[in-house]
């Protein structure tokens, strides 16, 4: 039977970190525990305006983890240089908007061909496997296997934003169409961005996909489920603390 991969986005571990300036939460600790709880690789977005991630987070994580390191990165000379510089096992091109909230829509292989082909073609030489993370298009399907890219990622954000069922169902239509196109080509197919609890299991049914990349969701969920432990905790010290106290 086949298991899809499940690749743990931690970008939003360091944004909390961020938040604050501080050394924690610690994205290198989330990745290990991620492993140890069955994800398969561990994905990272280097924005170039460094708002999560930062460029020490990608060494500690190389030399921690003991899956793959998928690295998300912009298509700009800058960025190739540091993948060629740390070779991640696996690196996703995605568009970046400096003012964007997350990634908003895939990156456009057609009209950026030629640049998207290098990029590919520099990555691919030295070693990685490359995916392009692009929209559920069948001409950005094949603008991806000129590119001769290993991989893509098809964009599920549509699909996971929309409310209305019927429209939810056309995204999802349309991102199952796209899979089976490219695999039909030749590509890895992967797929992510938006996806939760309640909207997984629709993609996880469709054949042909080989791994899923999933964050916000994840660290959402982790949240709820650790803060009974994590008021416990503060708790206990507090008491423990009490109980030494000293009268001044
Ligand atoms: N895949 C890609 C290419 C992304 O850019 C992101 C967000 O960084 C994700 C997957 C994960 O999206 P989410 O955090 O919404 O699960």
């Amino acid at each position: 039977m086949r298991k899809i991969l499940l690749g743990v986005n931690i970008d939003h571990i360091a944004t909390i970190r961020q938040a604050r300036g501080t050394n924690y939460p610690n994205p290198v600790e989330a990745a290990v525990l991620a492993e140890a709880a069955g994800a398969d690789g561990i994905t990272v977005h280097l924005r170039e305006d460094r708002r999560h991630i930062q460029d020490y987070d990608i060494y500690a994580l190389q030399k921690a983890i003991k899956t793959r390191l998928n690295l998300e990165m912009a298509v700009t000379d800058k960025m190739i240089d540091f993948a060629l510089k740390t070779k991640p096992a696996h690196c996703c091109f995605v568009p970046e908007k400096r003012a964007e909230l997350t990634t908003e829509g895939g990156l456009d292989v057609l009209t950026n061909e030629v640049k998207v082909r290098l990029a590919c073609e520099k990555l691919q030489n030295a070693g990685m496997e490359v995916s392009l993370f692009i929209d559920a298009h069948e001409a950005q399907i094949e603008a991806a296997v000129r590119c001769k890219a290993k991989a893509i990622e098809i964009h599920t954000g549509q699909y996971a934003e929309v409310a209305d069922p019927t429209l939810q169902h056309i995204e999802l239509v349309k991102i199952i169409h796209a899979v089976k196109f490219a695999h039909d080509r030749g590509l890895i197919v992967n797929a992510g961005h938006g996806l939760h609890y309640e909207n997984v299991q629709a993609i996880a049914k469709i054949s042909f996909i080989n791994e899923l990349n999933i964050g916000h969701a994840i660290i959402a969920k982790a949240m709820m489920i650790g803060m009974r432990e994590a008021v416990k905790e503060m708790r206990n010290l507090m008491d423990a603390g009490n109980d030494k106290c000293q009268k001044l």
